[in-house]
């Protein structure tokens, strides 16, 4: 394995597969939020810089049978050309003559992207004689998709051992990994986790993982009916799985076992039906009447939440804590939100990951404010789990 700190990119030409998966405008294919293509423009400009050439390799959807304009990468050049402020030369395939002859003709300093290359099964198949193709476009591969390393793909994973000594991590993977790292694996302390979202089903192996790794666990949003149910609390027509009701149990009780606290609100916003205009009232998270449900956190749980992270050194956000997409339901997640910027500014470490959580990062213009955003939704949540990322283990083997 390579660092992408002392290669020699001189006179080469480096194929690096980005994750510009960025939600498009469905009319206009206007992209509505470029923070990826942001994060990945240090890895471009270093190997430019170098004297190299780029050669982007990406997804964009999930186009079913071959090409479609709705994911068509050519949707994306402008953007790339201002924020590389460098031309970028597009190929209509990322495999055979037409992207071979590009790649010829690519000169130093210059940049070429390959159209969607999920335009191929092959992609997501991992296909062994297409990564090879692709292979075959570059001197050396670097992988900056952070947020497509769960995916043992052709372009993110099996294409890394045509390199076996010209493979490197490009710099927002290299940021990712030590923010993850840091979080898991700090020693500094109190650690704290939030997890939040609708779902206990989709989170149980990520907070049986952080059980034994940080010392207290916030439950919020959703999720957190279901644990207030199992210990007997009263919820109304709240979210809830009832399948799960012993796992939470199961977490709680572990989470004693290891000494690790887990806290849960103690008060919720209800509202007579699942809409921002609904009716509003505050009440005790376990005697929610029967035809209200909880949409959000109440203020004695935001004080709660607020003590425990202003004690803290390091702390990870997953999942909002309430429907901050209503307006009148975003008080929880907003706080938290704020809780976790003072924290910062106190000196603690904070990682935020995962759509939901970013996207209200971002609504609350507080992106800034945490020590670090991650780009990865899926991806961070696999690492969390405890998973070798497919992506990220090419490289290293
Ligand atoms: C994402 O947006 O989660 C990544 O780009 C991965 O996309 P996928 O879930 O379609 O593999
Ligand atoms: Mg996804």
């Amino acid at each position: 394995m390579q660092s992408i700190h002392s290669y020699s990119f001189q006179n080469k030409k480096a194929l690096v597969r980005v994750d510009f998966n960025v939600p498009l405008d469905k009319n206009t294919f206007e992209i509505t939020d470029d923070t990826r293509i942001k994060a990945a423009v240090p890895t471009l400009k270093k190997i430019l810089s170098g004297g190299g050439s780029v050669i982007l390799m990406t997804h964009l959807g999930r186009p079913k049978n071959g090409p479609e304009e709705a994911y068509s990468l050519k949707h994306i050049v402008k953007r790339i050309e201002e924020l590389c402020e460098t031309r970028v030369i597009f190929s209509e395939s990322c495999v055979g003559d037409d992207a071979e002859l590009a790649s010829e003709k690519l000169g130093q300093g210059e940049i070429l992207l390959l159209e969607n290359v999920r335009f191929f099964k092959e992609e997501t198949d991992g296909d062994q004689n297409f990564a090879e193709k692709l292979a075959k476009l570059g001197d050396c591969y670097v992988n900056d998709a952070f947020g497509t390393a769960h995916r043992a793909h052709a372009s993110t994973a099996v294409i890394a051992e045509f390199f076996p000594n010209d493979k490197m991590f490009g710099l927002l993977m290299e940021a990712e990994i030590v923010s993850i790292d840091k979080v898991l694996n700090s020693t500094d302390e109190p650690k704290t986790a939030i997890v939040g979202g609708a779902k206990v089903s989709s989170k149980i192996t990520i907070i049986e993982n952080l059980l034994n790794k940080m010392n207290s666990i916030i439950i919020g949003g959703g999720m957190a009916y279901t644990f207030i149910k199992a210990q007997g609390g009263k919820i109304g027509s709240s979210l809830v799985e009832d399948e799960f009701l012993d796992t939470a149990l199961s977490i709680i009780e572990k989470a004693k076992q290891l000494g690790v606290e887990i806290i849960l609100p103690v008060d919720t916003v209800i509202a007579d039906s699942f809409s921002n205009d609904a009716q509003r009232n505050e009440v005790k998270i376990d005697e929610i009447p029967d035809g209200w449900m909880g949409l959000d956190t109440g203020k004695v749980s935001e004080q709660v939440f607020d003590k425990v992270l202003s004690n803290s050194k390091v702390i990870l956000w997953n999942g909002p804590m309430g429907v901050f997409e209503f307006d009148n339901f975003q008080t929880g997640t907003k706080q938290i939100a704020n809780s976790i910027v003072k924290a910062t500014q106190n000196g603690a470490f904070s990682l935020v990951g995962g759509g939901d959580s970013v996207a209200a990062v971002n609504k609350f213009g507080l992106a800034q404010q945490v020590s670090y955003v991650s780009t990865g939704g899926g991806a961070m949540l696999e690492y969390l789990e405890g998973i070798e990322l497919p992506g990220i283990k090419a490289i290293r083997n």
